[in-house]
């Protein structure tokens, strides 16, 4: 386990103005705030970006700011310090990692890579700076099938970490892809019999996915699609209510982009908020502004094992 962030959040004053003192400290330090969608509403408030995994590594590959506060989990403040090794990255608490990264241990992944000794190694980019590493391709969900559809049909290709949007992919191209078995502990909550009740109660719902959910949820759905995806897909549907099978933090963009529609989050399997990321809602507002004050926690890597992870981001990012 990575050590916790440096500062508790204990020091903050109830008082304190914590929007207008993150605002004082972006000018201070030259920084952007990038914020993922599944962060705290009140997170999203105060970001200049919010955006999916990949809008918020072209961000990152692109901002002229001096120091880059990432409210996200780790791979994705990792993925920012990859592609700026001058820059400062910050992230709110050390601690949010993601289910998918720690369950490809580089180790195990080397032994498995070398059971497929002719395949290229496609890797989402919910894993670490090691797994990169041994990565020919990056991808995220959103570009996901636009990269393999440019792989030549007689290469064989590995995937990585998520089994669930390998199936999916598997579906979508026709290739015959080999998969690392790892699975989000997020999307593979929801349960496919709640869902079902919840689409008889709410007959005109469409149904929105992440295509890391299971099959058995992914079949219910009327689109599938990343997290930006779902949301465009809200803001320019005809239909008036939808039900979300992705972390619920994304309903706060789209209740302020569709005041006038309804969305329900897709139920978890038990009486849990585990649809919940626990990752990322480890970042709050209050070390967000810590964090910014303190300047840490921080991102660091080696440069030898960042040039390695570099090359397959940047060849993601050229064909994305
Ligand atoms: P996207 O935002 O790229 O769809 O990814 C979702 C996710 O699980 C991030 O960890
Ligand atoms: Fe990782 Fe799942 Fe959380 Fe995304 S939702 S950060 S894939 S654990």
């Amino acid at each position: 386990m990575r050590a916790s962030g440096l500062v508790e959040a204990t020091e903050v004053s109830a008082l304190l103005d914590l929007e207008g003192e993150i605002e004082r400290l972006k000018k201070d330090l030259h920084a952007v705030v990038l914020a993922h969608y599944y962060q705290d509403s009140e997170i999203q408030d105060v970001a200049d970006v919010i955006g999916d995994s990949l809008q918020l590594a072209q961000q990152a590959a692109k901002t002229s700011a001096e120091v880059i506060v990432f409210a996200g989990v780790h791979f994705m403040a990792e993925t920012a310090k990859i592609l700026n090794p001058s820059k400062q990255v910050l992230l709110p608490d050390l601690q949010a990692g993601c289910s998918l990264a720690e369950g490809c241990p580089p180790d195990l992944f080397r032994h498995f890579k070398q059971k497929y000794p002719d395949h290229i190694v496609i890797s989402y980019i919910n894993c670490s700076a090691e797994i990169k590493a041994m990565s020919d391709i990056i991808c995220t969900s959103s570009n996901a099938e636009k990269i393999i559809n440019q792989i030549p049909k007689e290469q064989p290709i590995l995937f990585a970490p998520d089994q669930n949007l390998g199936r999916y992919l598997i579906k979508k191209t026709g290739r015959n892809l080999a998969l690392w078995p790892g699975t989000c502990v997020v999307h593979e909550t929801f349960s496919e019999k709640k869902l079902i009740q919840l689409m008889l109660y709410h007959p005109h719902a469409k149904v929105l996915a992440h295509p890391e959910c299971e099959e058995s949820v992914l079949q219910h759905a009327d689109y599938i699609g990343s997290t930006s995806g779902i949301l465009n897909y809200v803001k320019h549907s005809a239909g008036t209510e939808f039900i979300i099978a992705t972390e619920p933090g994304i309903i706060h963009q789209m209740e302020k982009a569709c005041r006038d529609k309804t969305f329900i989050p897709a139920p978890p399997d038990g009486d849990c908020a585990c649809n919940q990321c626990p990752h990322m809602r480890l970042n709050t507002l209050e070390k967000l502004y810590l964090c910014m004050k303190h300047r840490a926690p921080e991102i660091t890597l080696s440069e030898e094992l960042r040039l390695l992870a570099l090359r397959p981001i940047q060849r993601m990012l050229e064909m994305s």
